[in-house]
């Protein structure tokens, strides 16, 4: 199982590197960290496989703000999340610049965990599967099966709500997603450790994306024990 801890907008250089210190991921499960850019290089030290919280589709060029995937490798990062719903909510993503960003991502060697999830709104007017589609076939047709690429299944209703989806909901959206694409399927949207054996113990459930309960090292540290449990 893979257990990603996405700090978001959290935690500088200083706060990583006590984190990198005190973290010890369990045998098992492989345990990503991924922290905002400024922090990346104190992580890679730590010898912890980090992945960056986004990638530029483009080598190298005139986009201000951006990081590109050679850049990221040059680093030590092993890989990037693409198309978190924040990114897609309050930056403009959308399927097709994620798309970009995957594939030039994988192309250039990187791992990636892409993120799709319908809104509340959208599941309670009975389009779960219509948006999910759209999503997960962007990705197929960049990318297709791709021996490094993940995607995350992250219900937007549940990121940071502390509402997640039941083991069933989840159960249901990942065997829907690997029908269009398969790949791994990881499941986000308020994991913690009282909730993380319900939902990692779900058949197509093959980890976790993980942002508030990631912050600290013993709750990061319970959700990788228990998926290294199962
Ligand atoms: P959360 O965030 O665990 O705080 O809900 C998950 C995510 O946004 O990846």
């Amino acid at each position: 199982m893979l257990i990603a801890a996405n700090w978001k907008m959290s935690k500088g250089p200083g706060e990583t590197r006590d984190f990198c210190a005190a973290f010890r991921p369990p045998d098992g499960v492989e345990a990503v960290l991924c922290p905002p850019y400024v922090s990346l290089a104190t992580a890679v030290e730590s010898a912890h496989t980090v992945f960056a919280q986004n990638v530029h589709w483009a080598a190298e060029g005139a986009y201000t703000g951006e990081i590109s995937a050679p850049m990221l490798q040059e680093l030590g990062v092993a890989g990037a999340i693409v198309g978190h719903s924040e990114r897609r909510q309050y930056f403009g993503e959308t399927d097709e610049t994620v798309a970009r960003r995957t594939a030039a991502a994988l192309e250039h060697g990187l791992r990636v965990i892409a993120c799709v999830g319908e809104s509340l709104e959208e599941r309670e007017s009975g389009q779960m599967q219509l948006v999910l589609g759209v999503q997960v076939e962007a990705l197929a047709d960049a990318a297709g099966p791709h021996e490094r690429l993940v995607i995350a299944y992250e219900p937007v209703w549940a990121i940071g709500t502390g509402k997640t989806a039941t083991p069933e909901q989840a159960h249901e959206a990942h065997a829907f997603i690997k029908k269009l694409l398969d790949v791994p399927v990881l499941y986000g949207g308020s994991v913690k450790p009282e909730n993380a054996v319900e939902l990692l113990s779900q058949g197509e459930v093959d980890g976790a994306l993980v942002g508030g309960a990631s912050l600290e090292v013993e709750s990061f540290t319970a959700i990788c024990q228990t998926a290294a449990s199962l």
